[in-house]
């Protein structure tokens, strides 16, 4: 059977981004440098429950943990297996099939699969020459349901807040702001949910957390949004083990201090380094930096996995013409990356 079988709305979907690995530095996928989370670490070694039995059908107690946490309630949380399996379930509950959906150009790469995943369309709405919302733009579709990530990937910077606050005000459809890199960042719309019953806040333990091996995130939103949401997502759908593994993690709050403080430390530098090199970067809020490359983003991408360092080429999209986006590392990292770089350069 060709392509003609599949189901038409998913027919020219591509398999994800999945590098042939001989043990390079991972600088492309902005997980937390400092390695696995201590906290879930710790409970891993000692994890000896009966897994013959199923999880807790909706991760209750991570919920409880994350309520604690937040100062929310446990009704106003939705857990599931990364925050992609919360966008999988946003337009799960909120699209019908042909619906357009909005999200930023440039934004994540997954949102349109999920939009297409579920029948619908994915309308694309320019930011400005800043990387910030057109609020106009964004609104004019009329969409039921709007998507943003803030710090935005892979440009890096949040977006205004006053800006996300207009379209939550300005519309009736769902709006979700993906905060996968809101601990990096300052402030959150994660207290704003029992204000605006439209609001969506996504968020990960994939990132600051260091646990993305585990497949964790949730979703926060009012009591009534977030109930709708749990009876469309997949009951079970995280592991008793990632489940204690997050909930140990998140009570560990010293560990994502403790990495802000290094990222917070260490993007100067690296930002520095890359413009010394003949770099254009852009302003970051999160872990990572995107930068115009002085030389083809392909050959720099391929020149430092040659070299043992894998970075994301996004150089042949629009709006990032020629940029690659790196994570931040640590100050050894940093100064092995730029080492690399110069090497590059000075081999063209
Ligand atoms: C903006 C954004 N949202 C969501 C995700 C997915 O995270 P998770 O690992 O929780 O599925 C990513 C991962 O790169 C991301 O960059």
């Amino acid at each position: 059977m060709d392509r003609s079988g599949m189901r038409s709305t998913v027919r020219d979907l591509q398999m994800y981004y999945n590098p042939e690995l001989h043990g390079e530095v991972r600088l492309d996928t902005n997980t937390n440098v400092l390695g696995s989370n201590p906290a879930a670490a710790e409970f891993l070694r000692n994890f000896r429950g009966d897994v013959n039995g199923y999880p807790n059908t909706y991760s209750d107690g991570l919920r409880d943990a994350l309520a604690e946490l937040y100062g929310l309630e446990r009704g106003n949380f939705v857990v599931g297996s990364g925050s992609d399996e919360m966008l999988d379930v946003s337009f799960k509950t909120f699209t019908e099939w042909g619906d357009g959906s909005v999200s930023p150009v440039p934004s994540y790469t997954l949102y349109e699969y999920f939009m297409k995943l579920n029948g619908g369309r994915c309308v694309g709405v320019d930011l400005d020459g800043e990387f910030q919302l057109d609020t106009d733009a964004m609104l004019a579709p009329g969409a039921k349901v709007m998507i943003m990530p803030s710090p935005n990937n892979p440009t890096g910077n949040c977006f205004r807040r006053k800006d996300i606050e207009e379209i939550l005000s300005r519309t009736d459809g769902m709006v979700i702001v993906d905060e996968a890199y809101g601990e990096y960042a300052e402030g959150t719309m994660v207290d704003r949910v029992e204000e605006f019953d439209n609001l969506i806040v996504l968020r990960t333990f994939s990132k600051a957390y260091a646990m993305a091996g585990l497949r964790v995130g949730y979703a926060v939103a009012s009591k009534r949004t977030a109930e709708m949401m749990n009876c469309v997502k997949i009951p079970y759908s995280v592991n008793m083990v990632s489940e204690g593994a997050a909930i140990a993690a998140v009570k560990d709050q010293e560990f994502i201090r403790r990495s802000k403080a290094m990222v917070d430390g260490q993007r100067p530098y690296l930002d520095a380094g890359l413009r010394r090199l003949g770099f254009e970067t852009f302003p970051s809020d999160s872990n990572f930096i995107l930068a115009r490359s002085p030389i083809d983003h392909a050959e720099l991408v391929a020149g430092l996995k040659a070299k043992g360092i894998l970075i994301r080429d996004f150089g042949a999209k629009r709006r990032t013409e020629n940029c690659v986006r790196t994570t931040v590392g640590t100050r050894e990292l940093n100064d092995l990356l730029l080492s690399k770089i110069e090497e590059v350069l000075s081999g063209c």
